[in-house]
């Protein structure tokens, strides 16, 4: 989840700590039946397998494209490093990452 625009684990989050402060779940990446970049691009590189992690790695990813639209994949590696997947072996997260910020690069005009 996000607290105030940064990423912190739910799980270790009070919901006391959380008064009076933003919070964004991953249901808040969807807008309007429109997929969020990042989310389309975990389904289009099959980023996931059980998919136990995906929810912290969206909005890991989510907040990385927001302060950095143009991140390395060291950089996207650094960024998830908090989140442990059993299942992917990150590759495909960290190109499904790469796809999203290639998306929205595109939506601005930069590529
Ligand atoms: S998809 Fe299973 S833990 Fe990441």
């Amino acid at each position: 989840m996000h607290l105030d625009g940064t990423p912190v684990k739910s799980c270790t989050t009070l919901a006391v700590m959380c008064d009076g402060h933003a919070i964004d779940t991953v249901e808040s990446l969807e807008k309007d039946g429109v997929l969020d970049p990042v989310q389309q691009g975990f389904h289009e590189l099959h980023a996931l397998h059980c998919g136990f992690c995906t929810p912290g790695m969206l909005m890991t990813s989510r907040a990385l494209l927001n302060e950095n639209p143009t991140p390395t994949d060291h950089e996207i590696r650094t960024a998830i490093s908090g989140s442990i997947c059993r299942c992917t072996g990150y590759k495909n997260i960290v190109s499904a990452v790469q796809w999203a910020a290639a998306h929205e690069a595109g939506a601005r005009g930069e590529a």
